[in-house]
């Protein structure tokens, strides 16, 4: 069976773009894969987080991973800050990784702009995102759009490693769907949605209630030609729509677009947001049941254990390869 693994950073709110990019595939791809889905807990500390916040938010994480419907007997959910091996993978990797392509990284580039000083863990949290994929010998990574470039890193680092010191690393492909993987702002289709955007009807969060939902999207930005028709290049703004229509609803575009064919966007938008609001409901129901119960510690738990021991497997291979005594 091939591997999987693939994480959402607890570094605020869950909006509905890393539903469409990656919670939605993960439900999905379990099946068909063994799956890893584990909390980037230590990649959010690259940007300050008030530490209770960032404790509530890494149990958030993990309990929507259970809420979207991930089955944490079929796969192992857990945090990376559990299990110590992706730091030392991530040091060792360091070594393979140049400084200049992590300097063209677009995501340390949007998030450095206009700072004065970023932490070093910003710039070099792609080699530790490489390690958290390496480790388990993924052969495949679920992700949005975003990811595409860190995933790139990931291959170029895992290959480099195996040329200099003989074949230890699964080299991954991303899975990256066609609709839902690049889920844009409301307010602004050339904006990624974002829980960092200071307009809050921007995004919607996986646990708002259904009078945001309604509002949020009654307010989302269209335009003057009223057609639900999508295309990209001409009506970004409802091709948006469309396509957050068509995850949450799992019907094809085609078939969104003949429904409101003629009608404007009044009805197109208010059905929308029904659409959300009921695929969000029961896992908002399950969310509250185990987000703070001790079933969820007991998952994490045993997550952990188990991918220590794939993550020690592979960890032990690199250290052996590159030369440290190892017993
Ligand atoms: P993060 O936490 O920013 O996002 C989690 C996942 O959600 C996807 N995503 C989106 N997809 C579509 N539209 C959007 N607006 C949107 N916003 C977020 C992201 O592409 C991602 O798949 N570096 C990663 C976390 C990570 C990871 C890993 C992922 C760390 N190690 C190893 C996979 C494998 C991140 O910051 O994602």
């Amino acid at each position: 069976m091939q591997r999987l693994l693939s994480g959402i950073k607890p570094s605020g709110d869950l909006n509905i773009g890393g539903y469409g990019g990656a919670l939605r595939q993960y439900v999905k791809l379990q099946h068909e894969y063994e799956s890893y889905f584990f909390v980037p807990d230590l990649h959010a500390v690259t940007v300050y987080q008030d530490p209770k916040e960032l404790h509530q938010r890494t149990r958030d994480i993990a309990a929507l991973y259970i809420a979207s419907g991930i089955d944490p007997d079929k796969a192992t959910i857990f945090l990376q800050s559990q299990v110590p091996a992706h730091v030392e993978l991530g040091w060792l990797l360091e070594t393979q990784a140049h400084f200049g392509e992590l300097k063209r990284m677009t995501q340390f580039k949007e998030k450095s702009d206009g700072k004065d000083t970023v932490s070093s863990a910003l710039f070099t949290y792609p080699v530790l995102m490489a390690a958290d994929v390496l480790l388990y010998q993924a052969t495949h990574v679920p992700v949005g759009d975003d990811q595409k470039q860190h995933l790139e890193l990931t291959r170029d680092v895992g290959e480099r490693f195996n040329n200099r010191y003989g074949r230890t690393f699964t080299l991954p492909e991303p899975i990256i769907q066609d609709i839902g993987s690049r889920v844009m702002g409301l307010d602004d289709p050339s904006k990624k949605m974002s829980k960092s955007n200071p307009n809050k009807n921007s995004c919607v969060h996986m646990m708002d209630t259904p009078e945001d939902i309604r509002k949020k999207f009654s307010r989302a930005v269209t335009d003057s030609d009223g057609q639900v028709r999508h295309d990209w290049e001409q009506k970004p703004a409802v091709s948006n729509l469309i396509e957050i229509y068509s995850v949450f609803s799992e019907e094809a575009i085609s078939v969104i677009e003949k429904r409101y064919e003629g009608q404007g966007y009044g009805m197109f938008k208010k059905e929308l947001a029904e659409a959300v609001i009921e695929k969000l409901q029961p896992i908002q129901e399950k969310f509250y049941q185990i987000v703070n119960s001790s079933e969820l510690d007991r998952v994490l738990m045993n997550g952990a254990k188990r991918a220590a021991e794939t993550a020690s497997t592979t960890l032990h291979a690199a250290k052996k390869a590159m030369g440290f005594v190892t017993f």
